[in-house]
């Protein structure tokens, strides 16, 4: 099936075009948007999209490698993103990543077979007072300990 935005997509992409004076402005919204419609953003939809914008390829490819946000590839319906950062790190953040290596039994940048969770380790969330911490989708998970983590992610399963 061609990668293509639906009607009501499409007319958002306009709408956020109209907010900035230059479209490169609007790139990283746009970028957004694909990627909540498709899913991930394969180099289809970001040929798509970049059409679509009549900008350049390259430019685009450009953004999403530098944001963590934006993924070239499939993830796990629960993305969990570790940080990774001094104060997190001091606070044991590697040992909640062991712990969660070992128990889904996947590496960093790592899915799951069932597709279930994707691990990554981020840079600062803006959350340093209460780490080690996670991010899951939309949400933080703070002050973890290995036992607090693996009750978590028992939940989401
Ligand atoms: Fe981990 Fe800032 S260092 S949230």
């Amino acid at each position: 099936m061609a990668i293509e935005f639906s009607p009501d997509k499409l007319n958002r992409v306009s709408e956020l075009i109209s907010r900035y004076p230059h479209k490169e402005g609007a790139i990283l919204p746009v970028l957004y948007l694909a990627q909540e419609e498709f899913g991930y953003l394969s180099a289809e939809s970001i040929e798509y999209v970049a059409k679509l914008m009549g900008i350049p390829p390259a430019r685009l490819y450009g953004t999403v490698s530098f944001y963590s946000l934006l993924y070239m590839k499939p993830m796990g319906r629960h993305h969990i993103q570790v940080c990774r950062t001094i104060p997190c790190a001091l606070l044991g953040a590697e040992k909640i990543t062991d712990s969660i290596k070992k128990k889904l039994g996947i590496d960093i940048g790592e899915t799951t077979a069932d597709g279930k969770f994707t691990l990554s380790e981020v840079e600062c969330l803006a959350s340093c007072g209460t780490g080690p911490m996670m991010q899951i989708n939309d949400e933080y998970y703070e002050n973890l300990s290995e036992e607090k983590t693996g009750a978590i992610l028992k939940d989401l399963k």
